[in-house]
Order: structure tokens, then C-alpha cells, then sequence
């Protein structure tokens, strides 16, 4: 493993029976607070949006918003949030998607994205493909092409990435650690 994973993962705390009983939550909170590890996170996120040529960096509230925006300022680009239901005030797109138990549904400003675009896709973990697949459709829906998409970590047993890859019709799905 190369140095920055190691740092990154050693990082990355284990929360037993969160949020219910049987789960081990993956608390970022850690990495966060080290200055070390958010630069050098931030760096390798940045560093592939600008390799897929990205054009604009799309953040999925929360996490998404703590990881896109420092990317957003050091590769030059802006920064579109792509909020939970009823939070942009402006004129959305709106995308459902099917959780475990029930729906969620995310949206964007339509005017933050047009043709032309090459959206990076920015957010802290990929579990079971549904947000990241739904970001991917809502961007399209814009308008706008999808550059790739790139998480701090891939929780592989839930077997998210095919849907992903399937939303992203051939751009890049990058993540820096698997699980
Ligand atoms: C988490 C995480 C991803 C998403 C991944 O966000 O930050 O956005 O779930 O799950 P999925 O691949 O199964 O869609 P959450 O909705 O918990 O919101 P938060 O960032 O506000 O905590
Ligand atoms: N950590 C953080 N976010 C998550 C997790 C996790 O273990 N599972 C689903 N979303």
C-alpha cells in the first residue's frame, strides 16, 4: 500500500454498532481534524479531477460538501452542492432514488450546470451506489457530462460500484481506499 493510503486509513476510525447495532460505522472525523491527511486527501482528489478534465466539482451534502469544496479551491474550479430535498432555493432538478427502507431524493440549481460541462463527482464514501448513481442522473439531466467520480472510500461489501459505473456510462469511478 502507498504512503498516502496508509495515512488516509490510519485515519479512518471504526465505530462499533453505529448507527444501529451490527454495523461498524467509518468515521472520517479523525482525518478531518489531521492536517496532514485532509491536505493530502484533498490533493489526491483534486489531482484526479484535474487528470479526468474536470470542469466544475459537484459535493453531496454533507460529507460530500467537507471534501468537494477544498477541492473545488485547489484545482480552480467551482463548486455546485448537490443538496438533500428542500434545501436550494433557486429553480431544481430533483432525482429520487430508493434507499434500504424507503426513498430519498437530491437536487441541484439547473442553472449551476450547463452543456459543456465535465462534472466531477466528489464524496467521502461510496456504499451501496445509490447517491453517487442519482448524482450521475441528475447532472445528465442538466445537460451536463459526467467527468468521473472519485470518494475517499469504497465499501466494497455493499457492492455499489456497478450501479455507479452504470450511471456513469464509461467516466471513471476512483476511490482512493477500499474497505
Ligand atoms: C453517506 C455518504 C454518502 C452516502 C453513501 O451520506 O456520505 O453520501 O451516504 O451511501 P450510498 O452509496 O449507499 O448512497 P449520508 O446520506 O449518510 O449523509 P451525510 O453526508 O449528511 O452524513
Ligand atoms: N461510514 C460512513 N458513511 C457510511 C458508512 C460508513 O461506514 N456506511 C454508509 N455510509
Amino acid at each position: 500500500m502507498t504512503d498516502i493510503k496508509e495515512l488516509l486509513l490510519s485515519r479512518i476510525r471504526d465505530v462499533p454498532d453505529y448507527p444501529e447495532p451490527g454495523v461498524v460505522f467509518k468515521d472520517i472525523t479523525p482525518l478531518l481534524a489531521d492536517p496532514a491527511a485532509f491536505t493530502a486527501l484533498t490533493g489526491a482528489l483534486a489531482e484526479l479531477s484535474l487528470r479526468h478534465g474536470a470542469t466544475k466539482i459537484v459535493g453531496l451534502e454533507a460529507r460530500g460538501f467537507i471534501l468537494g469544496a477544498p477541492v473545488a479551491v485547489r484545482t480552480g474550479l467551482g463548486f455546485i452542492p448537490v443538496r438533500k430535498a428542500g434545501k436550494l432555493p433557486g429553480a431544481t432538478l430533483s432525482q429520487s432514488y430508493a434507499l434500504e427502507y424507503g426513498t430519498a431524493e437530491i437536487e441541484v440549481h439547473a442553472e449551476d450546470l450547463s452543456e459543456g460541462d465535465r462534472v466531477m463527482i466528489i464524496d467521502d464514501v461510496l456504499a451501496t451506489g445509490g447517491t453517487a448513481e442519482a448524482s450521475a442522473q441528475l447532472i445528465r439531466r442538466a445537460g451536463a457530462r459526467v467527468a468521473g467520480a472519485a470518494v475517499l472510500m469504497e465499501l466494497g461489501f455493499l457492492n455499489g460500484r456497478g450501479r455507479v459505473e452504470a450511471a456513469l456510462d464509461g467516466a471513471p469511478l476512483e476511490a482512493l481506499i477500499q474497505i
